[in-house]
């Protein structure tokens, strides 16, 4: 800890009594430079761009991703990078990853990839690799330690079974298909985790980013990693761990002992919740407080993208709605998980209407 001298006292003062004559977006950033950990980025993640035919492609999708492009460039302080989440096409094809190239292409900030299944199962990640980026990666920033995985692999076995390409990727696009298979990380980038966080020291904050969630909620769906707890166990020693996920299309969050996991909206549309649709067995995190909207089929009351502030090593996560207010999920230390900052009192929330 460091001591707090008269000195540093003052000069905390000076900042505070500069930073009430400044607009709100310029005292972020002068707080920001006192704290390297101190700073914001941007997700944006499920646009499943869908090819019909020729230069035609589904509108409303298209329109989703632009929408979030042009809203990060006004961003205001502007985020160090922006992330995009996976799901970037809807099956796959070489059409849809350069369509949802050019558009990401009017972004005015650098962007971190990360696969999703349906970038991946056509060409099993080729042009991707080839042209996007590598799925497996980590870097450092502002003295935050960053990985991105491949969490949407499957076994040789289940590949193996079909015959086209095609085939096989839209087996693995639907959402509740008896012939689909989990998904996993794979011993090999297990292996390669844990090379990559042995020269990270323990106090650093470590943000983790996969397409799937790194812990299971509804396998029919494929809300679901197979090998989730041992990457888990990876990141087990490490004191400050948050898990950011595409894949859900809803807001969802979750604390397994030291790791905050914390899904993003789509651009495209919001899947119901598991419990909300069917009464199979499901652990949907007990703390997540549900989509806050009357009609759980409004289609656009649940897309969007997502503001995250690094704020001590923890990420503070600025939902952006685009028919409802914001939501704003921050981790509170005293109860060790992330909590909702209005809505997780129950009595500030809109009651469901029922459908039969
Ligand atoms: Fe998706
Ligand atoms: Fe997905």
């Amino acid at each position: 800890m460091k001591k707090i001298t008269r000195r540093r006292l003052l000069k905390r003062g000076a900042v505070a009594a500069a930073a009430a004559t400044l607009p709100l977006s310029l005292v972020e950033i002068s707080w920001g430079k006192g704290n390297a950990q101190n700073f914001t980025f941007a997700y944006i993640s499920d646009s499943h761009l869908t090819h019909i035919k020729g230069t035609k492609f589904v509108r409303n999708f298209d329109k989703g991703l632009k929408k979030a492009v042009m809203e990060c460039n006004f961003m205001s302080p502007k985020p160090d990078f922006v992330v995009y989440g996976g799901d970037l096409a809807q099956l796959g094809k070489k059409e849809e990853l350069e369509h949802g190239l050019e558009i990401m292409s009017k972004l005015r900030h650098p962007v971190r990839w990360v696969i999703g299944e349906h970038d991946f199962y056509l060409d099993m990640g080729r042009f991707w690799e080839d042209k996007i980026s590598k799925t497996t990666y980590s870097f450092d920033h502002k003295r935050v330690h960053f990985v991105v995985l491949n969490s949407i692999l499957t076994y040789d076995s289940w590949i193996k079974r079909w015959k086209t390409p095609e085939e096989r990727m839209a087996n693995m696009a639907r959402l509740d298909n008896p012939n689909g298979s989990p998904f996993m990380v794979g011993d090999r980038q297990i292996k390669w985790l844990k090379k990559d966080l042995a020269r990270v020291s323990k106090d650093t904050p470590i943000v983790v980013m996969s397409h799937s969630p790194l812990y299971k909620i509804f396998k029919p769906w494929n809300f679901w990693t197979d090998d989730a707890e041992k990457v888990q166990a990876v990141l087990k020693p490490f004191n400050k761990v948050t898990v950011l996920h595409g894949h859900v299309h809803q807001i969802l969050y979750n604390q397994i002992g030291n790791i905050t996991f914390q899904a993003m909206m789509s651009t495209a549309w919001p899947w119901p919740y598991p419990l909300s649709y069917i009464k199979k067995p499901n652990q949907i995190p007990k703390i997540t407080v549900f989509m806050n909207r009357a009609d759980p089929f409004h289609e656009r009351d649940a897309t969007g993208w997502s503001i995250l502030n690094l704020e001590n090593g923890r990420v503070t996560n600025h939902y952006k709605l685009w028919e409802n207010r914001d939501r704003i999920l921050r981790y509170d230390e005293k109860l060790g998980y992330p909590v909702d900052t209005l809505y997780q009192n129950p009595a500030n929330r809109i009651p469901p209407q029922e459908h039969y």
